[in-house]
């Protein structure tokens, strides 16, 4: 496993492909998926410097916080509210250059510009989601997306596919 993240100085696409192959390795064997949301977490952080980075899982009818890195955040949203609550009902990734042009738009932190959030899904429901918030305008485009999305399939193949264990995570 990797000990040490490695940070390209290079453009954003190229810090992405930096870090795809080492969140790969990180995740490596490990079937866990707190311990494994919580490695990504620290990764963006590192990596990118997010104003905030983290997940919310889905457990039966409300998001709740889950491993993260920044600023205290709200612990429950519901389905279909704010970003968070619409990345899921939709399941799919939204882009958010001005959180104060979303409506219903969750502000955790007035700090907080811009956001993008995306959906993890598993046996075609959504079971988490990747929250990242940015505090100037515009952070957020398809490159990121793109990558993000790559990301939380990653993390999506880490979860456990049937059975008892699954039942703990849902
Ligand atoms: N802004 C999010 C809420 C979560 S915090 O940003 C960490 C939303 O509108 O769903």
């Amino acid at each position: 496993m990797a000990e040490n993240l490695i940070v390209s100085d290079g453009n954003k696409e190229q810090q992405y492909q930096t870090l795809l192959p080492q969140i790969e390795s990180l995740l490596a064997g490990e079937t866990d998926v707190i311990a494994n949301m919580a490695n990504i977490a620290a990764a963006l952080k590192q990596t990118f410097n997010f104003f905030w980075v983290g997940f919310y899982r889905v457990k039966e009818d409300v998001l709740v916080l889950a491993p993260f890195q920044g600023p205290l955040a709200c612990t429950r949203i519901r389905r279909g509210k704010g970003v968070c609550g619409t990345a899921w009902e939709e399941a799919r990734t939204q882009v958010v250059p001005d959180v104060d042009q979303f409506p219903g738009h969750i502000a955790c932190s007035s700090d907080s510009k811009s956001e993008i959030v995306v959906p993890v899904i598993h046996n075609d429901k959504v079971v988490a989601v990747l929250d990242i918030d940015s505090d100037t305008l515009n952070s957020f485009d398809q490159t990121d997306a793109s990558y993000l999305e790559s990301i939380c399939k990653m993390l999506s193949a880490t979860y456990p596919q049937t059975g008892h264990e699954a039942f703990l995570y849902y």
